[in-house]
C-alpha cells in the first residue's frame, strides 16, 4: 500500500453565486457573469490542484448540518439535484459524484475511536448540500476525482465555540489517521467563508457588481488581518485569534471546516498562497492554499505523523 499523504489543504468557500456566475451546464439558472475576481482565484486553485494528482478530495461543509454526530457520505455513486434553500433562484445544480467509501468509513471509525459520535450516510437518494457541491465544482469542475463528504455537526452553535472547535480538532486528527491507514494521497477542502456579515436584500440583478462590497468595515479589516497572518505562515496566531475573529466578524469558520483541515494537517506553521479575495452579498471569501507537499510535510507515517498536534489548538 502506498504511503498516505495529505498533499495540501485549500480554503475553498462555497457561495453558490460563483457557480451561478460561471454558467456551467449543470446549473439551471443563467447569469451575465459576476464575482469574477473570486472565480479567477478558483481558476488558479484548479491549476494548482490539477498538478497535485490526488486520489481523493475531502470536503467539510457547513451546509450539511447534522444534529447528532459527524456524518460521512457512504454511497459510492450519488446523483441528483442540489438546491440552495436561501438562493434557489441562483443554484439548482444537477450533480453526479463518486464517493471514496473505504476512506469515509476509515474516517468514521477513527473518529469513533477518538470519542466522537460518527455515522455513515447510506441513503442512495441523498441530496448533497450546496456547500459541498459548490466547493467541489469550483475546485474541480471535471468531477473526476472521488470525494469524501463530511457533515458539520453543530456543536460550536449548540455548545460553544471552544468545545465545538475542540471536536473539529479531534475530527481532523481522526481524518489524518484514516488517510495514513488507507494510503491515500489526499487534498483537503475547508468550505468556509471568512467574515460572514451579509446583506439582507438581493439586487434586482443578482450579478450587478456595482452593488457588491464588504457588508461592514470591521469584517473586512478582520479578513485582511487574518489573511495577512496566513500568508506569513503565522498559524499559531491565527488559531489564537480565531475565537475573537469568529465572534466579531461572525465568521463562518465557526462551523468547523477550517479547524478540521488544519488539525488534519497537524497545524503547519506554513505560509499560505492567496489566490484571491472577494465579497459575495457582503461576506468575505478567500481562496487559499497550504501546499504541504511543496514544503516537504505531506507524507504521513513518518515522524511528523507521530507528533501529537494536541495543544497547538488555542480557543
Ligand atoms: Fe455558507
Amino acid at each position: 500500500m502506498a504511503q498516505g499523504e495529505i498533499i495540501a489543504g485549500f480554503l475553498a468557500p462555497h457561495p453558490p453565486h460563483l457557480v451561478y456566475g460561471e454558467n456551467p451546464p449543470q446549473n439551471e439558472p443563467k447569469s451575465q457573469g459576476g464575482w469574477e475576481q473570486l472565480r479567477w482565484a478558483y481558476e488558479r486553485a484548479r491549476a494548482a490542484l490539477d498538478a497535485m494528482k490526488p486520489d481523493v478530495l475531502l470536503v467539510h461543509s457547513p451546509h450539511w448540518i447534522t444534529s447528532v454526530g459527524h456524518h460521512f457520505l457512504g454511497v459510492r455513486q450519488l446523483s441528483g439535484r442540489s438546491v440552495d434553500p436561501i438562493f434557489p433562484n441562483l443554484f439548482r445544480y444537477d450533480f453526479s459524484l463518486e464517493v471514496d467509501v473505504e476512506l469515509a468509513e476509515a474516517c468514521a471509525e477513527a473518529g469513533r475511536r477518538a470519542g466522537l459520535v460518527t455515522k455513515m450516510m447510506r441513503n442512495p437518494n441523498f441530496r448533497v448540500d450546496y456547500g459541498t457541491i459548490t466547493t467541489l465544482h469550483m475546485i474541480r469542475p471535471q468531477w473526476d476525482i472521488p470525494v469524501v463528504g463530511i457533515s458539520a455537526n453543530n456543536t460550536p452553535y449548540y455548545l460553544n465555540t471552544k468545545e465545538g472547535l475542540a471536536e473539529m480538532d479531534l475530527l481532523g486528527r481522526a481524518t489524518r489517521e484514516a488517510i495514513a491507514k488507507t494510503g491515500r494521497r489526499a487534498v483537503l477542502l475547508a468550505s468556509n467563508t471568512l467574515s460572514h456579515w451579509h446583506f439582507h436584500e438581493e439586487p434586482a440583478i443578482p450579478e450587478d457588481m456595482s452593488k457588491e462590497h464588504p457588508q461592514n468595515m470591521a469584517g473586512y479589516q478582520w479578513d485582511m488581518r487574518m489573511i495577512e497572518l496566513m500568508r506569513k505562515g503565522r498559524m499559531r496566531e491565527v488559531f489564537k485569534l480565531l475565537p475573537q475573529f469568529i465572534e466579531e466578524a461572525f465568521a463562518e469558520i465557526k462551523s468547523g471546516a477550517f479547524t478540521w483541515m488544519h488539525a488534519a494537517m497537524a497545524y503547519p506553521e506554513l505560509a499560505a498562497e492567496l489566490f484571491g479575495y472577494g465579497t459575495v452579498i457582503g461576506t468575505g471569501n478567500a481562496v487559499m492554499l497550504w501546499d504541504l507537499r511543496a514544503a516537504g510535510q505531506s507524507l504521513l507515517g513518518g515522524p511528523a505523523a507521530q507528533s501529537d498536534p494536541r495543544g497547538r489548538l488555542v480557543g
